[in-house]
């Protein structure tokens, strides 16, 4: 079995610049939710796309074939242009703007199918507003043809049982049916739901989860729903174990994994395949995206990217780990703490006011308030390389590249530009000076000149 998708459209509701597949649920774009689930499935997957093509194509992965439809001339000519790929095996027609359908209804589809031996067997639902979607009509319980909105009379319009635009399809009969199609409707185009009416058996597998088939044309269904989605998703992290103190304000991402006990407090967004482990506190008013996160790991009020973070861990608030940070066991990163492509060993500490850019800091290190990697040339970047147990004064400057060794410690408000030794002292900032009396004698000399 293959799977196509049909993505083509120009999304015109969407009111865009950009093309309706790839705007975002739970900022994963919406083609993405489909090859995913159709990965599942199958192996031999298509996408067919017209406008903005070289913007979708970003986000494939190298193994979906791509067929373009270069006019907008409807489903059925969108499939058309991928008869290539209709072969003798069925094919899966999807939509890429019916994004959260699942793989197990796709299977109740696909078994259906398989048993009954049909030329198609399409994926309907009953909707209170079947408003806009082609309405089914039936004979003896097999499908007798699809009628679309612009072309149903008021009698027809009532039907509340409508296509999904999902269907499992016999490719040969398809290939033959569409040849036939003719543009005779009210828009003009090519549709797909015409092939029926040269099919001898459609089997209907009648959904009862409306969510699955929602489609999305305009902004606002985006938004309606994301929010199912996320409700959805929300409410199997709560089955599996995980707190989520406000639904109304946590984001997550399909792809994400979390363990149990955790907690995830309110204004939380955890994106991408970020994975985060038992017993953790995240949030509040956290963001979290495609980051790998170990047992007991507290990160509050704080950004979050392309992170590992390993047990036992405390985060923010007011942190920003960027990509490339690695945080081993222990570590504690504090308030207005940035850090970049920056590795901190077990048990060192950053907690107030740093910037850490390419840096590779060792066990035990105390990194004191203020202390600035001075990574940017203006050129490149440079490496900061310290040791194990040393310790950083605060408000110092390390310009890069520069190691300090084992044990080292640097005094407060040192600019250091030359590497340091194991176990040595270094001061990199004007000696004191104290002038006595200085305060005394200058107020004397203001109380002369009066
Ligand atoms: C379509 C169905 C309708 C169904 C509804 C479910 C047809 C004729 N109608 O209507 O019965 O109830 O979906 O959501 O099939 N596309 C192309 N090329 C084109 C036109 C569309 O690739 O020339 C793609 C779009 O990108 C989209 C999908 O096909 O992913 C559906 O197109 P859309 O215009 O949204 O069809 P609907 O009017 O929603
Ligand atoms: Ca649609």
């Amino acid at each position: 079995m293959k799977v196509l998708i049909l993505a083509a459209g120009q999304g015109k509701r969407m009111k865009s610049r950009v093309p309706k597949v790839v705007h975002r649920i739970l900022d994963k774009p919406m083609i993405n939710w489909v090859i995913d689930t159709a990965k599942k499935l199958s192996n031999e997957i298509a996408v067919v796309l017209g406008n903005g093509i070289d913007v979708v194509q970003n986000f494939l992965s190298n193994d979906i074939k791509i067929f373009e439809q270069k006019e907008r001339l409807g489903t059925g000519h969108a499939v058309m242009c991928a008869k290539d790929f209709l072969t003798d095996s069925d094919v899966l027609i999807l939509y890429g703007d019916v994004p959260y359908i699942s793989e197990s209804t796709l299977k109740s589809l696909l078994k259906m199918h398989a048993e009954s031996k049909n030329d198609a067997t399409i994926l309907t639902v009953e909707l209170e507003n079947p408003t806009g979607y082609g309405r089914i009509i039936k004979k003896n319980n097999k499908l007798l043809k699809i009628i679309e909105e612009q072309d149903a009379s008021p009698e027809i319009k009532i039907i509340k049982e409508v296509y999904t635009g999902i269907g499992v399809f016999n490719s040969q009969k398809l290939k033959n049916a569409l040849e036939k199609l003719t543009p005779n409707n009210a828009q003009g185009e090519y549709y797909l739901t015409e092939v029926f009416q040269y099919f001898e058996n459609v089997g209907i597998l009648k959904t009862e989860n409306k969510i699955e088939v929602c489609g999305v044309n305009d902004r606002v269904q985006l938004a309606e729903l994301e929010k199912s989605i996320r409700k959805d998703i929300l409410r199997n992290f709560m089955l599996n174990g995980v707190t989520i103190v406000d639904p109304d304000s946590t984001y997550i991402s399909p792809d994400v994994e979390i363990g149990i006990d955790t907690v995830i407090y309110p204004q939380t967004f955890v994106y991408g395949k970020t994975k985060i482990g038992e017993n953790c506190e995240i949030g509040p008013l956290t963001r979290i995206k495609e980051c790998i996160i170990g047992n007991n790991v507290k990160i509050t009020r704080s950004e979050c990217e392309l992170t590992q973070v390993m047990d036992n861990v405390s985060v923010g608030p007011f942190s920003r780990l960027r990509e490339g940070t690695f945080l081993e066991e222990n570590v504690k990163i504090g308030n207005f703490v940035e850090t970049k492509k920056t590795h901190v060993s077990k048990g060192s500490k950053a907690q107030h006011l740093t910037y850490l850019g390419d840096t590779y800091i060792g066990k035990d290190v105390n990194i004191g308030a203020g202390t600035i990697t001075c990574n940017y040339d203006g050129k490149k970047k440079n490496k900061t390389y310290i040791d194990d147990d040393s310790f950083i004064g605060s408000n110092s400057s390390l310009v890069a590249p520069v190691k300090i060794g084992k044990s080292v410690v640097i005094g407060a408000g040192s600019v250091i530009t030359q590497d340091v030794p194991d176990f040595s002292l270094a001061l990199g900032r004007a000696k004191q000076i104290n002038k006595l009396n200085w305060v005394k004698e200058k107020r004397s000399d203001s109380k002369k000149g009066e």
